[in-house]
């Protein structure tokens, strides 16, 4: 098994911009990097993406990510572990076994172009004296020092606002338990002296967490 440090390494090789040697396929690249051509992973992504997490991005499968809004630089490190087998889940494991470098690459910047899509409106209210423990709860343990005061994330931090509860809830028990291992400790790391209750209830934050949650509102 590879040591954090070779997988930190595989990405930075799977980041680093495409030369000749990068392609696995010996195509001749074109003389100027040529914009705005829409990328085959666009069709590639309807197709085999977004039965389980929607044409836009948003997914109403329970259980399952929306990946609008996601960055793609989180993105590739996800698919990467999904590969390698260090993260697993059955459906993703058999849509990411197969994939080239090229592929993570494709999907990834393909997903960091997908705005992000606000969660349904809910039928009640959230709870605000929820809201409110919450936000503290994300202040005392960091959470918003990684992933930003909007919750937005950025690079290989991802967004957690807006984001289904049942996959925040079961993503935060994961790293706590070991099953969901990071790309890097950082997650576990920050979840080890949060108690369960209050992973829910952070779960239950960031899942509700607006613009107007931002402004006070
Ligand atoms: C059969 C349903 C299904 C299909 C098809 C599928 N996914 Fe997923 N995807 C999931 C589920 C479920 C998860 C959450 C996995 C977990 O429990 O950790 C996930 C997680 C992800 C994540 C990690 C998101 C995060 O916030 O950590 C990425 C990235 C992703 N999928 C991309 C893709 C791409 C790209 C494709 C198409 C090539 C794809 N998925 C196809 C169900 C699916
Ligand atoms: C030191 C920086 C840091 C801190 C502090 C931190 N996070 Fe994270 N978080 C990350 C990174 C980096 C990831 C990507 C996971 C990986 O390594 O694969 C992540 C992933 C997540 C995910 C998974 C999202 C997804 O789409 O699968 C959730 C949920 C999350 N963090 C919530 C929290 C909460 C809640 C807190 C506070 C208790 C917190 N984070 C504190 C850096 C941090």
């Amino acid at each position: 098994m590879k040591g954090l440090a070779g997988f930190a390494l595989s990405i930075l090789i799977l980041l680093a911009p495409p030369s000749a040697g990068a392609q696995s396929k010996p195509k001749k690249a074109p003389a100027a990097s040529a914009p705005a051509a829409p990328s085959p992973y666009a069709q590639r992504f309807a197709t085999l993406c977004a039965t389980c997490h929607g044409a836009n991005g948003r997914s109403d499968m329970p259980g399952t990510p929306a990946l609008a809004g996601q960055h793609s630089f989180y993105a590739i490190t996800q698919l990467f572990l999904f590969r390698e087998g260090r993260r697993s889940n059955e459906a993703m494991t058999a849509v990411a076994k197969t994939m080239t470098d090229a592929d993570l690459r494709g999907f990834s910047d393909f997903i960091g172009t997908l705005p992000p899509v606000p969660a349904p409106p809910p039928a009640t209210p959230p709870d605000a004296a929820r809201m409110k423990k919450g936000a503290e709860l994300a202040q005392q343990h960091k959470c918003t020092f990684c992933h930003g005061a909007d919750l937005s994330g950025g690079q290989q931090v991802p967004r957690i606002a807006g984001q289904r509860e049942d996959y925040l809830q079961m993503s935060l028990q994961g790293f706590k338990s070991g099953k969901r291992p990071g790309y890097t400790m950082a997650m576990s790391g920050a979840v080890s002296q949060v108690s369960p209750a209050d992973l829910d209830t952070l779960a239950y934050f960031a899942a509700h967490f607006t613009a107007n949650t931002a402004a006070g509102r």
